[in-house]
């Protein structure tokens, strides 16, 4: 058992308390990053599964998320488009596939018509509210209490129009049905991508992609704290006052002043806090849950779909894999597929055996793409749902009325401890970039209360 003396606890290894565990040891704190795992990175996760090399976890980057591209370029990481030349697939409400080119899905005039009315409105609301304080805006109850399904229903009488809109955030980000969070939810979502057009954009959103992958992010950064990360060691509690605490975990003990609890929201109850939280913040966690999406990847011994004039790209909210996009490797003669099985679906198919299962999954891909995707080379589910230390993907957002009535406390320090992951950014929210936003955030936070510290003769 190690016994640390540190200046700062870091709980978790993921990209968000390694970014603040990085800039607090460059303004020179000592600090002790503490993961349950046997590996860092959280929920980026670059593994080779049976010869493919996979990202298992986050992997895209987009031009917006200029404090990752930053950080890809301090440590000397490249990256590489998505390929994207050729046609798009849409599968819409008569299970037929159809080509197009563009962004705008093939749908009839008038359905195209509401998407852009629709995309227009949220566009609207994004930017008038913001992602900083969505809780804060004179509309946010109203928002907040009724759900994206109902709300798109409210503004539109087009059924086509609304799935395909709510595909774009339920499907396609907070992996929830879109009857189980808000249109305030939703707003935030959109607006901490810029605006909602970046979300129906795939060639912004997914635009770019790590060579050698994601994780190599987070594993640069712990190369940096030299030794000074413990993995295999879950944290199992912390003893606190108003400015201390010991942070008990198998593997080590630390005693620090502050605590950076850098562990998606739904996880913080998994700790035992001594003394117990406030009443705030243990009614506040019950109300932040993870969503639930299956990252499917198919691995073929060429990008067949190429040949065939089809950028690989593929969209159908009433279909089982919903998105569906050419995922090759730089510089791999294979050709990868990967594809998205969210919320109800991805139940409905975990009820399958593994073999039924991929059989679904493999036809729901063969329908965008043709009879050759029936048969890969690799195949491979990402299942965050069965990890002990995340229970689900790709992040926490509230449930229905939650974001307006907590959502202004889920910064607030707790005597020494801080919150620090992508569930809680505003720009990059549920995306590595904000991540490393709240790493830094938290870092600076601290620096300057430990200034006043000294200041005051603590
Ligand atoms: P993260 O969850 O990464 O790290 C938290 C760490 O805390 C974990 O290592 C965990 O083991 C550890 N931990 C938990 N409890 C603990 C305890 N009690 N004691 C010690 N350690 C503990 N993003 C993006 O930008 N582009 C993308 O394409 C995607 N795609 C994507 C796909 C899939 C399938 C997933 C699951 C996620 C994405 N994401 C993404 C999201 C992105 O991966 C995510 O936002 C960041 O990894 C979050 O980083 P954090 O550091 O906040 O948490």
């Amino acid at each position: 058992m190690l016994n640390l003396n540190r200046d700062v606890a870091v709980v978790g290894a993921g990209p968000s308390g390694l970014t603040a565990a990085r800039e607090l040891k460059k303004a020179g704190f000592t600090v002790a990053v503490i993961e349950a795992r046997d590996r860092v990175g959280g929920r980026t996760w670059t593994d080779t599964i049976d010869g493919a090399m996979l990202e298992i976890g986050g992997q895209w980057v987009s031009p917006d998320q200029t404090v990752l591209l930053d950080l890809l370029a301090e440590l000397g990481l490249q990256t590489y488009s998505r390929y994207r030349e050729g046609k798009s697939v849409y599968i819409g409400a008569d299970g037929a596939p159809v080509t197009y080119t563009g962004d705008s899905f093939p749908v009839a005039p008038g359905t195209a018509a509401e998407m852009d009315r629709l995309i227009e409105l949220l566009d609207g609301l994004a930017e008038e509210i913001g992602a900083t304080e969505p809780w804060a805006h004179p509309k946010a109850r109203e928002l907040d209490t009724i759900s994206f399904h109902h709300w798109l229903r409210q503004n539109s009488a087009d059924e086509e129009a609304c799935n395909n809109i709510g595909l774009f955030i339920a499907g396609g980000m907070l992996t929830k049905p879109a009857h189980a969070f808000s249109a305030l939810q939703a707003v935030l979502m959109a607006a901490s991508a810029g605006s909602f057009t970046h979300l129906t954009d795939e060639d912004f959103i997914l635009d770019k992609r790590v060579v050698g992958g994601m994780q190599q992010v987070s594993q640069l950064m712990a190369a940096g704290l030299e030794g000074d990360v413990v993995l295999d060691s879950p944290v199992r509690s912390i003893n606190w006052t108003a400015d201390s605490a010991v942070v008990v975990s198998e593997r080590a003990t630390v005693n620090a002043r502050f605590v950076v609890m850098a562990v998606p929201p739904n996880l913080y109850s998994r700790v035992s806090f001594n003394p117990p939280l406030p009443r705030r913040q243990h009614q506040m966690h019950q109300h932040q849950s993870l969503g639930l999406v299956i990252k499917v990847h198919a691995v073929y011994k060429t990008p067949f779909w190429r040949a065939a004039g089809l950028s690989g790209t593929g969209f159908g909210a009433g279909a089982l894999v919903q998105e569906v996009y050419d995922n090759t490797n730089h510089g791999d003669t294979r050709g990868t597929l990967v594809g998205f099985i969210s919320d109800e679906k991805a139940d409905a198919v975990f009820e399958l055996s593994p073999a039924d299962r991929k059989k679904a999954v493999l036809e729901s891909i063969a329908a965008f793409l043709g009879d050759a995707a029936l048969a890969p080379e690799v195949y491979y589910e990402s299942d965050w749902g069965s990890e002990e230390w995340t229970r689900g993907a790709y992040a926490a957002s509230y449930d229905l009325g939650g974001l307006h009535r907590y959502g202004k406390d889920q910064l607030a320090p707790v005597g020494p401890i801080h919150w620090s992951s992508s569930d809680l950014a505003a720009e990059g929210y549920q995306h590595v970039d904000g991540a490393i936003r709240m790493g830094r955030r938290t870092a600076q936070l601290i620096a300057e209360k430990a200034k006043v510290q000294v200041a005051a003769g603590w």
